[in-house]
């Protein structure tokens, strides 16, 4: 038994000895850290996939080469072609160096209220940057039309188009799930990850459902703002005050959600001040430095844990690091006192 899941975890690429082919041979197969203190005081086991560590340093690797890769499957884009998405996050940053590892050009369009850093950051990977004016998704301006339409206009170019485009949540159904139940070796009772996509959860979510028959329990963490809580627990639309988090939280059931919403066993929503005090303490007791929708998604780990009760096995997703976020000013109160020193407040 042991030998083939061993045999199995070598096919993956997890062995150490093995080597990958080019960046894209390097996405995926991340470890699955066992947080130690935080499982101690659940009673449970509580792992966090380590998705900062792909080579781009977020977990939108994973959907940039799947939405790639889905385009080069359905012949839209050649040798040579452009890809172009609105994003100023993540995922930007995955495409910029999937273009640049298989030789498309990548176009990014942005809000123009988006950070310097941030695009200084994508231009440096080859990206051709450009921001517009920040307006609602109904105006035909909005940088995600705008994408759309620049794509249309060329020959032998794509909109990755990731919240809708459900290669997104194929790429974590593929690769992720299945990664994560070898890991446990098949005993994950919980599963909980925050959306902005919806690719993570469905994806995810949806492997784990099929490969425990139905055992393993889905559910969403929400940042404030985010109408999913209410959607899953009633099928409402509510929404409520506003997060300090990035790349999460929703106003609407994506296509990507929409493959799995239906399955989700539950949802809750996380208050920053819970985000932002764990945040700190992960680095304090466990040295990892993470960006707010991982400690969001920690802090539910814990509260599934308490939910699901002793000694049950819980996973959550490590998004990206901290390195790539200002520290949280705003919310400096919610930083417990012997934690104070980790944050740049002044
Ligand atoms: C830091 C971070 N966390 C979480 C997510 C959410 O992942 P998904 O889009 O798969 O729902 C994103 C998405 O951009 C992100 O950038």
């Amino acid at each position: 038994m042991l030998s083939g899941f061993r045999a199995a975890i070598t096919r993956r690429g997890f062995a150490t000895n093995s080597t990958v082919k080019g960046f894209d041979g390097a996405i995926g197969n991340t470890p699955l850290i066992y947080l130690k203190g935080l499982s101690e005081r659940a009673g449970a086991h509580i792992y966090g996939k380590a998705e900062f560590q792909n080579p781009g340093g977020s977990v939108k690797d994973r959907a940039a080469l799947g939405l790639v890769n889905n385009a080069e499957k359905l012949g839209l884009l050649k040798p040579g072609g452009t890809v172009v998405e609105g994003t100023a996050g993540n995922t930007g940053i995955g495409l910029a160096h999937v273009c640049r590892a298989k030789g498309y050009k990548c176009v990014i369009y942005m809000p123009n209220t988006q950070s310097q850093e941030k695009i200084d950051l994508l231009k440096m990977l080859g990206a051709d940057v450009r921001p517009v004016p920040a307006v609602a998704f109904e105006n035909p301006k909005n940088y995600n039309h705008q994408a759309r339409e620049f794509a249309e206009s060329l020959p032998n170019a794509v909109w990755t188009n990731q919240f809708d485009n459900v290669a997104n949540a194929e790429a974590h159904y593929e690769t992720t799930g299945p990664e994560i139940w070898a890991q446990t070796q098949g005993k994950v009772d919980g599963f909980i990850c925050s959306t902005g996509t919806g690719g993570t959860l469905a994806g995810t979510g949806r492997a784990l459902k099929e490969l425990s028959k139905g055992k393993t329990q889905v559910w969403i963490a929400d940042p404030p703002g985010s109408i999913l809580t209410s959607f899953v627990n009633n099928g409402g639309t509510e929404r409520s005050g506003s997060s300090i988090t990035e790349g999460i939280g929703q106003g609407r059931i994506t296509d990507n959600m929409a493959t799995f919403v239906k399955q989700v066993d539950g949802a809750f929503t996380v208050p920053d001040e819970k985000t932002i005090a764990i945040l700190y303490e992960l680095l304090d007791t466990e040295g990892i430095y993470l960006g707010a929708s991982s400690a969001l998604n920690v802090v539910a780990a814990y509260e599934l844990a308490q939910k699901l009760g002793k000694g049950s096995t819980v996973v959550t997703i490590l998004c990206d690091g901290a390195y790539r976020y200002q520290s949280p000013k705003g919310l400096s109160g919610a930083i417990p006192d012997h934690l104070k020193k980790y944050a740049v407040l002044d």
